[in-house]
Order: C-alpha cells, then structure tokens, then sequence
C-alpha cells in the first residue's frame, strides 16, 4: 500500500511556515559523527525517510543512535555514539535506498582504515559516478578496489594532499573532508563545491577539535590533528525546502512568510521570483513572499553555488508552467533532470524538451490530474502545480517526497491549503 497526496487547487496560500534543517547538512553530518567515539548531538533534525535510513546503516556499523521528539516541532534531536566499530561493511540494500550513504566511506577510512560499500549507482536523474570521491580518497593514500558492485577500500594510514576537483562535486567535496580530517599533514581540495552545507560541515568538524578553512571558496585547507570529540550541533536551515515554500507562495497569488531561513542562501531564487512579480522582503532568517496575478516567464540555468540550484529547478518550472510568456530552462547539472515534465503536461503544461534544455510556453490555467513523482524534487513540483490547477490532483509516488521533505503537506496545509495524505 503507497500514500497518495491529494490536493485540490486555488488556494491562496497565506501566514507563516518554518522551514526545518537541511536534509543536505544532515546527511554528511551524521556520517561524521562516526568519526569521534564521542558523543554527537545534532538539534532540530528534520524526520525525513532518508535521515532515518542513514541511521539504520550507523547502527548496522556499530554507533548508537537515538531519536527524540521535539516538543510539538515536527523535528528531532539525533544522537549519534560511535564508541566503537563493528563492521566497516555498508550493507548493500541500505546503500541502495539512501546515496548518501558514499560519504561513509571517507569517514570509515579516517576512523577505522577500511570501509566496504555497495555502488551507489544511477538514480532517474541521471547517471551519478563516484569518481571524484575515489580519487580524492586515492590522492590521501587510499587503496580502493571494485569488485563488481562493491567497493572495498583500505587505509592503513591517510595523508594530506594536494587535491583538485575536475568538477566542483558536494559530495565529493565532503567525503574528502571527513576523510582529511584525521589524515598526517595539510590537504588541499581546489575547485571545490561551495555549497552552504559545505561551509557547515566545515563549522560542525571545527567545533569537534578539526583545523579546517576556506570551505564556501574554491579551495579549502585541512591540517590533519590526532583526534576528534564529540560535538551539539543546529544544522543550517533547508534553502530547498524553504525555496520550494517560496515558489508555493508564489503559484498561489499568495502571502507566505518563510521562517528559518537564510535568504543569502536562496540568493538567486529570489532574484527569479522577483523576475515573475514577485515582491519579497528579506529579514533576519525570514523572508516574506507575496504574488499578485499570474508571473512573468523567467529562463533558469542550473549551476553549481552560488548559481542557480539543481534541486529549485523542478518547483520552479511549475511556476514557470503558468506564465505568461516562454521560459527556457538548462540543466547542467544532471542530464535527466525534467522528470517533473511529464506530470506537468498532464495538467495541461506546455513543455518541450531537447537534452538538457526545455521551453516551457505558459499556459493559463493547469488542470487537475492523477500524476506521478519520479523523484524527490520532481515530486515537489508536481505538489506545488495542483495547488494551483483547477480540481483535484492526485500524487502518487510520494515516498520520493517523503525522503527530504518533512512533512510537506502539513506545512502547506497550515497556510491554508488544502492537501491530505491518503492511502492508495
Ligand atoms: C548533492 C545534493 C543534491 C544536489 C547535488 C547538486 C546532498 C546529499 N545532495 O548531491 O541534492 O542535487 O549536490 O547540487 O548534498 N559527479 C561526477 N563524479 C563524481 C561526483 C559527481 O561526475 O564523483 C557529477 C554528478 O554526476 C553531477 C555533478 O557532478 O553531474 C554534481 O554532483 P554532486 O555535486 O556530487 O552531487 P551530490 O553530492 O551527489
């Protein structure tokens, strides 16, 4: 039995609506906790499928993990003890329900010199190599095999090096932090990604006794020390989840106030809704969104940050879908990243897409429709287009939303909208 979100159109949303940590910053932090046998506390934890499959693979290698309620806040003070490994294997079925779980293999190799996964493999946005993370972990020392699937990797010490990205990669970036960190000597990561959840895991292994600097530029430094301890930790807030909250406000004609926030974050977001109509006042972690009549078309090109995130690519062409006026999109990131698309045409959507591009024709009204999330943020965007269209639209697929959106339709609910959760 699947859940369904059901959503009837032609609410204009309004009040206020707190956006919950980053799943982005999460996911990395929880495999660094394993790098001290020390207590780590992450606060204000959003429950999301991902987070929660993340901690089924740190119990599987040995940590304690426990998971406590926040009051009535619809997020979670995770606790993370590594006292000790047991296993240094990921097992595969859960390497396969979470990519993430790659970073664990630069942290094994700091904490216990060997580290065993499953290939992430591709995923429907495309194909997703791990390359760079191989050789950056290479580059420190360590030995790494593929047998097939499976990724074995052994270290019996890792040391600093001078590392460039041939492409600035988050992930990569990251395991190669994790891994650096307890390495001899000075490790240098030029063209690396700079991503604010970078700039945050940077602050999070600092305050466990780590020397690093530079992350949020293009190269960062990390003198290695001899050990880490353990650390409390507020991860920075969701700029994806909080820009999809945007774009609701925006397809609605609606008056939304985004809480927990850092609008520096969604820098380029906000230029593009302004772009459509929209007027926004940025304050401190909050901004305040208000649309009135139907947007202007906006083009978007997807670049690595400061640039135009991937991941607001989707929300954003549901808005782009009523328009007035042709948008052209780009997708440098991924090379299938529009499975939103389909979806969209079938409430009306007048989309054409050759490659990586797509020109999206608005159209004036949307029409309900039984549609389907291929993915994550895919499946956002088709939720923020039955906000909009006329009747009732139903979205099936919702697991997909549910691993980075943490409780999505009670947030959109609380500003009005009228959307539920049903079993199929
Ligand atoms: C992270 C985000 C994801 C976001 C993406 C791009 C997390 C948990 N996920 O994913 O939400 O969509 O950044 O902003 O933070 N690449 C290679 N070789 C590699 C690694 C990456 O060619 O070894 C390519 C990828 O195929 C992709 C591009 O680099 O085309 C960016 O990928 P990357 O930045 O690594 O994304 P993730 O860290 O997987």
């Amino acid at each position: 039995m699947r859940d369904l979100l059901i959503i009837e159109g032609g609410v204009r949303l309004a009040g206020t609506v707190r956006a919950s940590s980053a799943k982005n910053a999460v996911l990395p932090m929880m495999a660094a906790s394993i790098l001290t046998g020390e207590e780590c506390v992450l606060r204000d934890v959003p429950r999301l499928r991902d987070v929660g499959v993340m901690g089924q693979i740190l119990s599987s290698l040995g940590a304690e993990v426990r998971t406590e309620a926040v009051g009535d806040r619809s997020s979670a003070t995770l606790t993370i003890v590594c006292r000790s490994l047991s296993s240094h294997v990921v097992p595969a079925d859960l390497m396969g329900e979470v990519r993430s779980s790659i970073f664990l293999m630069g942290a094994l190799l700091a904490r216990n010199g060997r580290a065993d996964l499953a290939y992430p493999g591709g995923c429907s946005i495309g194909h997703r190599p791990i390359d760079l993370h191989l050789q950056g972990l290479r580059d420190l020392g360590a030995k790494i095999e593929e047998h097939g699937s499976r990724i074995e990797a052994e270290a019996r010490e890792l040391h600093g090096s001078d590392i460039r990205l041939t492409l600035p990669s988050v992930g990569a970036t990251e395991n190669i932090m994790m891994a650096a960190v307890l390495a001899t000597g000075t490790t240098l990561i030029r063209n690396a990604a700079r991503e604010p959840e970078i700039v945050d895991l940077q602050n999070m292994l600092n305050l466990m006794g780590a020397s690093i600097s530079g992350a949020g530029g293009e190269a960062i430094r990390i003198e290695g020390v001899r050990r880490l301890h353990g650390v409390s930790y507020v991860p920075i807030p969701d700029r994806i989840e909080a820009g999809t909250l945007m774009v609701a406000a925006a397809i609605t004609s609606g008056q939304v106030e985004v809480s927990n926030c850092v609008p520096d974050h969604l820098r380029t977001l906000i230029d593009k809704l302004r772009q459509a109509g929209c007027t926004i006042e940025e304050g401190d972690r909050r901004v305040f969104v208000e649309m009135d009549g139907r947007p202007r078309a906006v083009d978007c090109v997807t670049l690595p940050y400061p640039g135009f995130p991937t991941d607001l690519q989707p929300p954003l062409m549901s808005l782009a879908a009523i328009a007035d006026g042709t948008s052209a999109f780009l997708e440098t990131i991924y090379e299938q990243r529009f499975n939103q698309a389909e979806g969209l045409q079938r409430m009306g959507a007048d989309i054409s897409i050759t490659g990586q591009r797509a020109f999206v024709h608005g159209v004036e009204r949307l029409r309900g429709a039984a549609v389907r999330a291929h993915d994550l943020r895919a499946g956002a965007a088709l939720v923020l287009a039955g906000l909009v269209a006329d009747g009732v639209t139903t979205v099936s697929g919702i697991e997909h939303i549910d691993r980075g959106y943490d409780g999505l339709e009670t947030k959109l609910a609380s500003l009005g909208a009228s959307v539920r959760r049903a079993c199929a």
